[in-house]
């Protein structure tokens, strides 16, 4: 294979290195182009640009395939678990059995959040969307643990922030719930597991003695570890490119918080359900659906169909669609709405419009019945969501920290007025 790939342009002919990843995935090196040139390269939604070498995650869309670290995403959402996942995505290998308790102590220790931080979650009106409750108590953060600033601190104090924000953001998303209910919150109870400890402090009331079902908590635990990482997509990318410009780790994670939130993006699967549920209320129609998504004059979209990457199926949708059919018969749980979600799969799957924009149903379009079915509200999954990416975003930073990678800082083609004379206010 050739290390190098050749440009004509004008006359000249550009020499431009070829760089290949470990699965021979190959891209052109442009970072010199300008400077020899005077071109760059255009590419609107990075389409086809690659931002960053990465040892994270591999992902072919054309074959769906997802790996974190090596490691299948069907062995871990079927062997593994979330904690044990984020100790792999962010320390680069699975943990020794010892390794492992240490880091579930460590995450264990750290769940409590500071009792201030109740204060500003209380200036919260109780109707405010737990995602932006969630991004603004994440960054919060920075404010209490002021040595968290400098991402250039000792590996100690690093990893302190990462185990910091490992352990409190199930407490944190799970007040941003609290504080929509307008219910007391419940504090963090250690002897349980990660997911455990967050349905509890959800579900659970501070008169009552919650049970956490095990059917459930583990349910929820496939589902993070299916979110886990996703390499360069919207949000993952904003960690990057605001740690790049040395940003605390906390202020990184809130603006992912908040990249995830739209509907284009983490805001699929609450967008799921209001459709399926739009169906439903409209007679349960399909047909009719399908045939709104496919008119470029009507603003709808299939939720939770199409994917940036995977063209051909996405291998987290075939795990959570079983996943969906386990939960509900084990749960006991009969919703119409998985019914219409199944049908409408079926007709897109066998219409040419879906099949020649090679369309399938994305990771969202199951995930919202498991959520709906274990008792989490709609505007409660993107949040969820956001839970289960952390470790990925936690691990892109610090991949982005580790290769001293530069500040990002895309280029544009202006297309606005050459130099005008400027008017005074008075003469215009
Ligand atoms: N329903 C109907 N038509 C669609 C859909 C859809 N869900 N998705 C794409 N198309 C059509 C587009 O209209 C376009 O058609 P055209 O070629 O005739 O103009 C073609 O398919 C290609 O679509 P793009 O928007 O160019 O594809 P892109 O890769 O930019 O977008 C995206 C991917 C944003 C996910 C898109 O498929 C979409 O909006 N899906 C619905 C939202 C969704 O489920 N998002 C979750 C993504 S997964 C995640 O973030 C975890």
């Amino acid at each position: 294979m050739s290390d190098t790939a050749e440009l004509k342009f004008n006359g000249n002919t550009y020499q431009l290195p070829v760089i290949t990843g470990s699965e021979n995935e190959q891209g052109i090196q442009i970072s010199n182009l300008r400077a020899e040139s005077g071109l760059i390269t255009m590419d609107p939604g990075f389409k086809n640009t690659g931002s960053t070498q990465s040892a994270i995650t591999f992902l072919d869309g054309e074959k769906g395939i997802l790996r974190y670290r090596g490691y299948s995403i069907e062995d871990l959402a079927d062997r593994s678990t979330f904690l044990e996942v984020a100790y792999l995505l962010i320390y680069g290998d699975l943990p020794s059995a010892e390794a492992f308790a240490k880091f579930r102590q460590e995450i264990t220790f750290h769940t409590l959040v500071h009792e201030d931080i109740k204060k500003i979650l209380d200036g919260f009106p109780s109707n405010a969307h737990p995602m932006g409750v969630l991004s603004s108590l994440v960054c919060t953060l920075t404010a209490f643990y002021p040595k968290s600033l400098d991402p250039n601190r000792s590996w100690d104090e690093v990893n302190l922030s990462i185990i910091r924000i490992l352990a409190k953001m199930p407490t944190f998303a799970a007040w941003s719930y609290k504080n929509e209910m307008g219910h007391p919150v419940i504090y963090p109870d250690n002897k349980l597991d990660y997911c455990s400890n967050f349905l509890r402090m959800m579900f659970g009331l501070p008169t009552d003695n919650y049970e956490v079902d095990p059917v459930v908590a583990s349910a929820l635990d496939k589902l993070l570890i299916l979110h886990a990482d996703h390499e360069q997509n919207c949000s993952t990318s904003t960690v990057r490119i605001v740690g790049s410009s040395q940003a605390s780790l906390y202020s990184a994670i809130s603006a992912g918080i908040n990249a995830l939130w739209g509907p284009l993006h983490g805001g699929a699967n609450q967008a799921v359900i209001e459709m399926l549920e739009q169906i439903k209320a409209d007679g349960g129609d399909t047909a009719k659906f399908i045939a709104k998504a496919k008119d470029k004059n009507d603003s709808f979209r299939l939720m939770g169909f199409g994917h940036r990457v995977y063209k051909n199926f996405d291998p987290r949708a075939k795990i959570i669609k079983k996943a969906a059919d386990d939960v509900l018969n084990k749960l006991g749980i009969n919703d119409p709405i998985l019914e219409i979600a199944k049908k409408l799969e079926e007709t897109a799957l066998n219409d040419e419009y879906f099949v020649e924009r090679k369309l399938y149903p994305n990771v969202d379009f199951y995930s919202g019945i498991i959520y709906r079915a274990i008792g989490i509200p709609t505007e409660m999954f993107t949040v969820m969501f956001a839970l289960g990416r952390l470790p990925g975003w936690i691990a892109q930073w610090k991949e982005m920290r580790e290769n001293r990678e530069p500040i990002g800082r895309p280029r544009q083609i202006y297309t606005g007025p050459q130099l005008r004379e400027y008017v005074d206010l008075n003469k215009r």
